[in-house]
């Protein structure tokens, strides 16, 4: 005997009182115009989704996540798209609504003295950081998505990037903030304070939750002075202990000064080289390994060059740096940084990949990735591991592309054992299996296995707390109560 199948709810009614409430423009529920947002940029994911919200402010998409929550619908929000985890992508059974950001996408003030910006969630974050310097100072937040990327996405993943070395990750940025609850009611938390010990920190719950315990809708952004003297360097090592030791180098001299520490591989430089048009590699060798470094500083006066100078010249004498390139223009920095931005879409270009968002303390990262090549090697012969990242925090990408003489398909069948071949050097060294990215749908499942015990305990209590009924974004961060690991993802791994 077959159980018969549930019969399709109707959600016309549904669909009539959202357009109501956010006008025809603001609900979308063509396939071609829907389709858009059931992909992720990596494209692992192909969900469905009954309709895409486009609210305009943070009333209208109160009113909206009021009547999804009465109709049991569940929501799932997405700003630029850009996850790595699937963490804005709806689930397969076509029941989710999308809820998109992009028309909050107003700058609200910023302020001079206080040194901060108000931001709503659809605001991308290089129009934030534009803003910024038009206005005489720095958003410090930098990724590689950030065209793309938007502040609610941002915050609500927690980024980290290239300047969390000197800032921060995204947390450390938020001042203030205000998020629509999951029974739609608004949370205001809108502050400027920099003290402000009245209980629980709550923004900081919104902050890194991937939209499940409350959609963030505006924020308020800690500013920075703009810098007045940059230098960037690209330096060739023998490897990513000599990348540390001249990470060493700089901060004994002058943390304060290091804006980015960034660590590549020689195989990724070498896709970046042959992949991305308009890269080239300004050294007269390739070499084993690369770091990207930038300083910056608000004072006008301090020498940096001479002091960049200084330190790479002490590292080539003691044989830590074999080969360096400062940028003598602002045109020449853009392409030195280009190197290490493209490296996530040359390896999208090199074929099939497994990414594994890892961090370790940063005096570790040199056996990560000497234990990890080692151990992917010999797990499948002829990968390529091609890790890079944020040396400077601890956060490397560890990603691996296919052989070329395996199938793309072959390889992403491998893709569990790959990752947890490095997950247990990672939870050898004392690390987490995700440093900037988030759990998204790909990592549920290691959830259980590294945060489990009280920590993922407390951490159910507080969504079923906030979100009894289970309607925002779920299937992201939490594997299910009954945890068995999941299948191999169909593609890739962050
Ligand atoms: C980066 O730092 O470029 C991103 O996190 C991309 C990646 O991990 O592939
Ligand atoms: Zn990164």
């Amino acid at each position: 005997m077959t159980a018969a199948a549930p019969a399709p709810v109707d959600h016309t009614r549904l669909l009539e009182q959202l357009a109501d409430v956010l006008g025809p423009a603001g609900v979308l529920t063509a396939a071609d115009d829907i389709d858009p947002f059931c992909t992720d940029w990596r494209n692992l994911y192909h969900g469905r989704a009954l309709a895409v919200l486009r609210p305009a402010d943070t009333d209208a998409l109160s009113a909206a996540v009021r009547l999804c929550v009465a109709h049991g619908v569940p929501m799932v929000p997405q700003g630029g798209n850009t996850s790595m985890v699937g963490g804005a992508t709806p689930d397969d059974s076509g029941r989710e609504i999308v809820i998109c950001m992009s028309r909050m996408n107003h700058i609200r003030g910023i302020d001079p003295h206080e040194m901060t910006m108000e931001v709503e969630a659809g605001v991308p974050l290089k129009v934030a950081q534009d803003a910024a310097r038009d206005a005489g100072m720095m958003l410090p937040l930098s990724i590689s998505s950030e065209g793309s990327a938007q502040m609610g996405g941002v915050l609500a993943t927690n980024a980290g990037g290239n300047n969390t070395v000197r800032y921060g990750n995204a947390r450390e940025l938020v001042l203030g903030l205000e998020a629509v609850l999951p029974d739609g009611e608004v949370f205001h938390g809108l502050r400027r304070l920099r003290k402000d010990n009245t209980g629980y920190a709550l923004r900081q719950l919104f902050v890194g939750s991937e939209g499940t315990l409350g959609f963030i809708t505006r924020a308020i952004i800690q500013l920075q002075p703009a810098p007045k003297e940059v230098e960037v360097a690209l330096c060739a090592v023998g490897d990513a202990q000599g990348a540390l030791a001249l990470f060493s180098a700089f901060r004994a001299l002058d943390p304060a000064l290091i804006q980015a520490f960034e660590y590549m591989s020689g195989t990724g430089m070498a896709l970046v080289n042959e992949l991305i048009p308009g890269a080239a590699l300004p050294l007269e060798q390739p070499a084993p390994a690369y770091v990207l470094v930038e300083l910056a500083t608000p004072r006008p006066d301090a020498n940096l060059r001479e002091f960049m100078e200084g330190v790479l010249a002490d590292a080539m004498e003691n044989g830590i740096v074999t080969d360096a390139v400062m940028a003598e223009s602002e045109g020449q920095r853009t392409n030195l940084w280009k190197l290490r931005e493209e490296h996530a879409e040359a390896q999208k270009r090199a074929g099939a990949s497994v990414k594994n968002d890892v961090s370790v303390p940063v005096s570790r990262v040199p056996e990560l990735i000497a234990r990890a090549t080692r151990a992917c090697e010999e797990l499948i012969p002829g990968i390529r591991p091609a890790p890079f990242g944020h040396l400077g925090d601890g956060n490397i990408h560890f990603n691996l592309v296919q052989p070329t003489d395996m199938s793309g398909d072959a390889f992403l069948a491998r893709a569990h054992d790959i990752m947890d071949t490095v997950a247990d050097i990672v939870r050898d060294l004392d690390g987490s299996f995700s440093a900037e990215h988030g759990v998204g749908q790909l990592k549920p499942y290691m959830m259980a296995e590294w945060r489990g015990g009280a920590e993922l305990a407390t951490m159910r209590r507080i969504k079923a707390a906030l979100d009894p009924l289970n309607l925002m974004n779920p299937g992201k961060i939490f594997p299910p109560a009954t945890s068995v690991p999941a299948s191999a993802p169909a593609s890739g791994a962050a």
